[in-house]
């Protein structure tokens, strides 16, 4: 009987999903013979039962394809929006699975969707991860699907800041995702040569950044690039509006990382302002802010996303037909490594103050707001 794979992209979309939809796809089903089928939309397609059947036409031409054929969600098997109310459905996902009689259940995701998909495995489905998000923070995988394209799309645009920054003589604040993790924001910052770069693993005084920022107009640069992660937060105690009554703004919202655990997706307001104020008011310079939102996670996969798409894809394929199952499909070096899914569940990867990028970001100068 020839095995059937069931498919889903889960959490926020990234360059690469179809790519690795494709990967998957045909080796499972032109080399191994395998059926396979997608469930639209996440985990909800799968409770909804909404499928669509992956065939060899289906999957032709997707390799470039931004987003995701079969949709997503960040809808949660146990806490699903059902009519006004919010409800553990696991059970009928469980009856679906079993009503496709599929052999393995394929969750492409990102951290929440490994947690999610973890839960299933502990109902008794067979079920493989593969690491998803453009955060690169999920653990005990070298990157993720949709990191390489956002990095080079934040890279992009960071370039291109550098010369209106210039022109005008202003601190341009330039704000990338990453959630709580500043993988992002530091590799973007390094490669584009942003003068400053702040994440939330190194909580910044915004006073050591302006100190930065005017170091350099004495030197005659009197242009500053301040990159931010999202999820960036201040060293308490340094608010520059302390005690000022006068000075207070109205409090921005702030970032997620700032607000306690809102649900992912909830909309940021404020961060990247609020910083942008408080430089302008402490370097005398103008700023501006840009915040890059969803432009990281759009178009076409870069060619490194799309090759670890592919090896990731195939590598799966493999796993399945060797009855492998309970683990996540991780990259490791040139190649790739089944790990148990739950020594992946809820292990947020997070950048090491000794990492080398933050290494070679101080030796070329630049300053990381501490
Ligand atoms: O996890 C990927 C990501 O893009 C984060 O970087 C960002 O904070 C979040 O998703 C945004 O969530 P949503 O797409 O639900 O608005």
């Amino acid at each position: 009987m020839a095995k059937r794979v069931g498919l889903l992209t889960a959490g926020g979309d990234s360059p690469g999903l179809n790519a690795v939809l494709r990967g998957i796809g045909k080796a499972a089903i032109e080399h191994f013979g395998m059926e396979v089928m997608g469930f639209r939309d996440g985990f909800r397609g799968l409770m909804e039962d909404r499928t669509l059947e992956l065939d060899e036409p289906t999957l032709s031409g997707i390799l470039t394809v931004g987003g995701t054929i079969l949709g997503t969600s960040r809808d949660k098997p146990h806490r699903m929006p059902v009519g006004g109310r919010v409800l553990d459905m696991t059970d009928l996902i469980v009856k679906n699975y079993q009503k496709h009689d599929l052999d393995v259940l394929v969750c492409l995701g990102g951290g929440g969707t490994q947690k999610n998909a973890h839960r299933l495995m502990r109902k008794g489905l067979n079920i493989i991860t593969l690491p998803k998000t453009i955060d690169n923070d999920i653990g005990l995988t070298d990157t993720s699907l949709g990191f390489d394209t956002a990095l080079t799309i934040a890279t992009e645009a960071i370039d291109r800041l550098h010369s209106t920054a210039h022109s005008h003589h202003r601190v341009i604040v330039v704000e990338t995702m990453g959630h709580k993790a500043g993988w992002l924001a530091l590799g973007a910052g390094l490669a584009s040569g942003a003068d400053v770069i702040l994440i939330p693993e190194i909580p910044y005084d915004v006073r050591k950044v302006s100190q930065a920022i005017l170091a350099r107009s004495r030197l005659g640069k009197r242009f500053s690039i301040v990159a931010v992660a999202e999820g960036a937060v201040p060293k308490p105690g340094t608010d520059i509006y302390a005690g000022d009554k006068k000075k207070r703004q109205a409090k921005p919202a702030g970032s997620r990382a700032r607000r306690g655990e809102p649900e992912m997706g909830a909309i940021q307001v404020g961060h990247a302002m609020r910083l942008a104020q408080e430089l302008e008011i402490l370097t005398g310079l103008e700023s501006r802010v840009t915040i890059l939102g969803y432009l990281q996670r759009g178009g076409t996969p870069s060619a490194g996303d799309r090759l670890l798409a592919t090896r990731l894809g195939t590598a799966c394929a493999a796993f399945i037909r060797e009855g492998i199952h309970g683990v996540m499909v991780a990259a490791r070096g040139e190649g790739t490594r089944p790990v148990p899914l739950g020594d992946v569940a809820g292990k947020r990867k997070t950048v090491p103050r000794n990492h080398p990028w933050i290494q070679s970001a101080r030796l070329v100068g630049t300053s990381l707001g501490d």
